[in-house]
């Protein structure tokens, strides 16, 4: 045994620190200023799935991955040499290697011991792959469940839909047959002619970008984030909006604020949240009395100076018994409703620094808001 492990071993005879370094659950490894290992406790063992008498003596590298095990010697050469340390005494995220050759991400603080001339680091490893793996899972169901809600509100949506495709394509039949009628009247007017098929052209572009829409709307899943207008955003969507209160025969008011700050977030999402929140109004004030008084979408600067998006209904509220419960998943009261909107509205929020909250409406219903921060610069 060399001098080094001897000694290590002669530190960890004391029994109850030999217990100690071995009943913890993070890995340690203690190594000298080589870096050779002199201590590999239980943790490390089974995290490593290196046993303990074959990683003493040998290079601590063999934990490394590349590019770090090619330069580690030089990091712990300069640290002796300048004492300035990337690592000791401040927790990393790094990559380590098992013993079979697969990479796994760690949280690795690097302590150091000195007794006289010598030195010894005390590596104390947590193996992160569970915690990775949870983390990938959860935000993989978050994008099925925020697709999931984008299909369920597209269906919902159907009658509204239906109706921005209807006015274009009825527009176009009624300029088709003002063609055929003016070819009767007198074939030689091109100029009339032309103007009409202008108009058909347009149309039928409108037309195809509201299907163009649902499709953007229903196919993405990757988030794009952009330096937004919250204007232009609630604008894009402002008549899909529109149709589904009127097809319910509510009202429809957009406000818009002026002045405001721009925000930072994906503009589908905040789409999303905006239906979300004038669907779940639609369905509040459906055959209600005061349809006339409508849903009103409102965008200002919110007191924080970034920007603030409500929905205003004039339905009969939500439920005293529900309170913050509607912003979970699957609390629904609705027959056929999934219960996601609002969870997946809320995260929407605050994955890009914001928040949505509710309240009364004095005048009766309620009123939801989105707050998004100002984006920078
Ligand atoms: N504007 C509102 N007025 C009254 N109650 C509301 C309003 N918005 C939401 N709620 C209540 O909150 C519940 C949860 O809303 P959420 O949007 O999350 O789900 P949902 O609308 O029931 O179903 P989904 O949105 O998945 O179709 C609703 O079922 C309803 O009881
Ligand atoms: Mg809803």
């Amino acid at each position: 045994m060399s001098d080094a492990a001897e000694r290590v071993d002669a530190m960890m005879a004391s029994a109850e620190l030999r217990a100690l370094f071995d009943a913890a659950v993070d890995a340690i490894v203690v190594t000298d200023e080589e870096g050779r290992i002199l201590a590999f406790n239980r943790a490390a063992e089974r995290v490593f799935g290196v046993p303990a008498e074959r990683a003493i003596g040998n290079r601590v590298e063999i934990l490394m991955p590349e590019p770090d095990k090619s330069r580690h010697l030089e990091y712990m050469r300069r640290y002796l040499e300048t004492g300035q340390a990337k690592l000791i005494g401040v927790g990393r995220e790094v990559e380590a290697v098992r013993a079979d050759g697969t990479v796994f991400p760690i949280m690795l603080s690097v302590g150091e011991a000195r007794s006289g001339e010598r030195r010894r680091f005390v590596a104390i490893i947590r193996d992160l792959s569970a915690q990775k793996r949870a983390e990938q899972h959860a935000r993989s169901l978050e994008l099925r469940l925020a697709q999931v809600d984008r299909f369920n509100l597209m269906g919902e949506m159907a009658a509204g839909i239906a109706h921005e495709i209807n006015q274009p394509l009825s527009a176009i039949a009624t300029y088709a047959q003002t063609v055929r009628r003016l070819l009767e009247r007198d074939p030689t007017n091109t100029a009339a002619l032309a103007t009409i098929a202008e108009k058909i052209d347009t149309q039928a572009r409108r037309a195809g970008q509201v299907i163009e829409n649902v499709r953007k709307f229903i196919r993405r899943q990757e988030s794009v984030t952009e330096t937004l207008d919250m204007n232009r955003v609630v604008a894009d969507i402002r008549d899909l909006m529109e149709a589904d209160a009127h097809a319910a025969g509510i009202r429809f008011e957009v406000r818009y604020g002026t002045d405001l700050p721009k925000v930072r977030a994906d503009a589908v999402q905040l789409q999303q949240v905006l239906l979300n929140l004038t669907r779940n109004a639609v369905d509040a004030m459906r055959g209600g009395p005061a349809r006339h008084r409508g849903i009103i979408v409102e965008t200002s600067r919110s007191a924080d100076g970034g920007v603030r998006v409500s929905v205003t209904d004039h339905g009969p509220g939500v439920p005293k018994s529900l309170g913050e419960n509607i912003f979970d998943p699957f609390v629904t009261t609705k027959a056929t409703g999934l219960g996601v909107g609002l969870a997946i509205s809320r995260t929407i929020a605050q994955a890009s620094g914001g928040k949505l909250d509710y309240g009364d409406n004095p005048e009766g219903g309620t009123v939801f808001s989105l707050e998004l921060p100002a984006a920078d610069g």
